[in-house]
């Protein structure tokens, strides 16, 4: 039996086990996916001993993606970009780290809507998320990438990362965006809404949130009621899986309806 599993704390409220818990039963692959709630002591030593215990990797989230960078023994460049991993491959006594939440992002963007990488697109937000975003936005030919966050000094650093890319102000010009992405946590359950007035954004610029609880957000509610090309936050997290299921089980893995249908159950 091949294993995997998602560590973080808190780790109940993750929908990993149930999306690879699907694409484990759609392929009848002899394999399982646990939550491991971890500390950031327990970490290092987990992480050396998991391959011994039969598992062939992990997915990391909060808060110890830095730390599983930091801990692996070889990582991919974007990984190295963004500064952080999402996703560790047990293989061969080392320990691989990537980051998939980009190229998640720009799956689920290319799926949803058509986008001109020519027109300016503005993030809003620069968390880790952003990071990893902006990554995948620049490596797929954005050339205006504007960064607005509440914490001017975030967005400065992240300009400062990322080549092509400026800090603007939080409450930020709208007129003329090809993409409009919100990567904060306002708008999800239990945070506060996300008040922006689009009534200068054009009409035929695409929307995205990349917060999925609710599916639509008042951002994509307001924008699709406008008639916004708008594409939810869900399917960034069913596509960043892709690359950790195929590295572990072997199978290429499909994004499909029936995978968004087990994961909202
Ligand atoms: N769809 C997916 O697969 C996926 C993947 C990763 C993350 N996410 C979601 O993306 C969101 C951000 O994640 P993250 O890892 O980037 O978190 P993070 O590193 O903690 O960053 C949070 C961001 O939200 C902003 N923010 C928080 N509260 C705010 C408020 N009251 N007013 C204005 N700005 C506020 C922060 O601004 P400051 O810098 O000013 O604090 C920062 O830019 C979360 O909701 C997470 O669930 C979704």
């Amino acid at each position: 039996m091949i294993l995997a599993a998602v560590l973080g704390d808190p780790i109940s409220h993750s929908r990993s086990p149930a999306l690879h818990g699907h694409w484990l039963r759609h392929h009848g692959i002899d394999g399982a996916y646990v939550p491991l709630r971890v500390t950031a002591v327990v970490l290092p030593d987990l992480l050396r001993m998991m391959p011994g215990l039969g598992f062939a990797g992990c997915n990391v989230t909060i808060p110890h993606k830095e730390a599983a960078l930091a801990l692996a023994d070889t990582a991919t460049d974007r990984a190295r970009r963004i500064g952080a991993a999402n996703t560790l491959v047990f293989a061969d006594g080392v320990i691989h780290a990537d980051n998939t939440d980009g190229y998640g992002f720009l799956a689920n963007l290319a799926a949803g809507a058509r986008w001109d990488p020519a027109r300016p697109v503005l993030i809003l937000g620069a968390g880790g998320a952003a990071r990893a975003v902006i990554d995948a936005l620049s490596r797929a030919g954005a050339r205006d990438v504007r960064v607005a966050n509440r914490t001017r000094a975030r967005a400065d650093a992240l300009a400062h990362a990322f080549p092509g890319t400026r800090a603007v102000e939080w409450g930020p010009d709208l007129q003329g965006l090809g993409l409009l992405v919100n990567t904060t946590a306002l708008g999800m359950v239990g945070q506060p809404s996300l008040d922006i007035d689009l009534s200068e954004l054009p009409g035929d610029a695409v929307v995205t949130d990349i917060v999925y609880t609710p599916l639509e957000t008042d951002l994509l509610a307001a924008a699709r009621a406008r008639g916004n090309p708008v594409v939810d936050g869900l399917g960034m997290l069913l596509h960043q899986a892709v690359p950790g299921f195929r590295a572990w089980f072997g199978v290429e893995p499909r994004v499909d309806g029936a995978l968004r249908d087990a994961v909202l159950e």
